[in-house]
């Protein structure tokens, strides 16, 4: 019989956990068999003590089957899916999902809100009137199979013990223990019933891992872990030390995927950085033979429309307007009050301060600070010069949007010090890194 403080004397000892005792621990989280402290402190032995790839692939199994997992039946394409880490007017998901559904993948995407001063694709989305981000399994099963794909928030039933024991990890140090992290984006992305995931790993200065060595590392872990349970996958170890499009705040980045889609000129590192993600997914899905045929393929379905074809479908069977993308912004808000940013010396922009431009989204009221803090959609940054751009004084290195001039004043304060310009700079890599899982993850299949 599995007891709590056997699993935790082991864990404690530096002992590997079996599969039957971290689905045990899975039950009693959710049961609440286990109490808090003997979680803190299950916790905190991993934090200290780590796990081998097998223990984090059983662990994440038990937390995928703590819950809910979702399949989709006889649908005549793989189910893909994408996950990034988070950055700054990182607006992949938008245009990626609707690319790929057109394509002939299925993408069932559940996305998180903003956390910090990262976007989340769900508080873009309610930009839009009437989009709703909640839905039943019955009717995400019926928006799969008639639009190709579907973007959702997280619903209770899904991996639930990650919930219990993020909150306690968020209390007891133990965020960024890599194992946990692996388990618990993964336990959410296996209960969607996915055949292929490609990850976005950000690094730089506007990302939650700054270093690449840390970005490598978990790209690797996740990559490891999802093949060995059973989950085709890749990564990109990509950029983040500035915006990846010139806009972040939740209407201006659907404003900047709408365009994208329409086939309008977007941000050549945003281009870059969907075509590698795609030409992954499809690979991973099967979708494409190689690289080469999976770019034609995502070009093939921006240039004939299909892909925003296939967006403005989504959009209106979740409640949107069912002309959206016919005139964007007449439905998207704006904020009544724009101001620049000025230049206040010659030569190029050396760094930007990707966290602090972030952060003053977040303060003009695009992301939140607490839980239940109401989002601002129109509010945010647009025109955000790139890396390596030669400027002159008086030159505009952004605009910023708020709701008053008052907030505007404040907010431009603070970004003063956020552009660095020297006499010359070159503007950095988009892509770093990628990752597959060795080939002993998949010897190595978990059940
Ligand atoms: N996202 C998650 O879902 N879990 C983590 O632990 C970190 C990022």
């Amino acid at each position: 019989m599995i007891d709590a403080l056997d699993l935790l004397r082991d864990k404690r000892d530096g002992k590997p956990l079996s599969r039957e005792q971290l689905y045990w621990l899975a039950d009693a989280v959710i049961s609440g068999a286990a109490e808090d402290a003997q979680l803190g402190a299950f916790l905190m032995a991993v934090y200290q003590r780590g796990m081998s790839a097998q223990e984090q692939a059983h662990l994440t199994l038990a937390m995928r089957d703590s819950g809910t997992v979702l399949r989709w039946q006889d649908l005549p394409g793989p189910v893909l899916d994408k996950h990034s880490t988070g950055g700054v007017g990182d607006l992949v998901s938008l245009v990626l999902a609707p690319m790929v559904a057109a394509c002939g993948g299925f993408v069932p995407m559940i996305s998180g809100r903003g956390l910090g001063h990262t976007g989340g694709t769900l508080d873009k989305l309610e930009s839009i009137p009437g989009f709703c981000t909640q839905q039943s399994e019955s009717s995400m099963d019926a928006l799969l199979r008639t639009n190709g794909l579907f973007i959702v928030g997280q619903s209770a039933t899904l991996a639930p013990a990650d919930r219990r024991l993020y909150a306690l990890r968020d209390v007891t140090g133990t965020v960024s223990c890599q194992p946990l992290i692996v388990a618990s984006i993964l336990s959410k992305k296996l209960a969607e019933g996915l055949q292929g995931l490609v990850l976005d790993i950000k690094t730089g200065n506007g990302a939650i891992m700054r270093r690449h060595a840390e970005a490598e590392a978990l790209g690797q872990a996740l990559c490891h872990v999802a093949v060995a349970a059973g989950l085709p996958c890749s990564a990109l170890v990509t950029d983040m030390n500035q915006p990846l499009a010139s806009s972040a705040g939740n209407a201006l980045e659907v404003a900047m995927a709408a365009d994208f889609l329409r086939g309008h000129s977007v941000p050549e590192r945003l281009r870059e950085v969907v075509f590698a993600l795609g030409e992954e997914l499809l690979q991973v899905g099967r979708l494409a033979a190689d690289a080469a045929g999976a770019r034609a393929q995502l070009e093939a379905v921006l240039v004939s429309g299909a892909a925003a074809e296939y967006f403005a479908r989504m959009v209106a069977a979740q409640g949107g307007p069912g002309d959206f993308m016919e005139r964007p912004r007449s439905y998207l808000p704006s904020a009544p009050v724009q101001l620049p940013l000025l230049a206040t010396e010659h030569g190029a922009v050396s760094n930007i301060d990707t966290l602090r431009l972030g952060e003053a989204v977040r303060n003009l009221g695009g992301g939140r600070r607490q839980l239940h803090d109401r989002i601002d959609a129109a509010v945010g940054i647009s025109d955000c010069v790139q890396l390596g751009t030669r400027v002159h004084r008086g030159d505009r290195l952004l605009t910023l949007h708020a709701a008053s001039e008052t907030q505007a004043r404040e907010v431009l304060g603070s970004l003063a010090s956020a552009f660095m310009i020297t006499a010359e700079a070159s503007p950095p890599a988009i892509i770093y890194q990628r990752l597959s899982a060795p080939t002993s993850s998949q010897e190595k299949r978990i059940r």
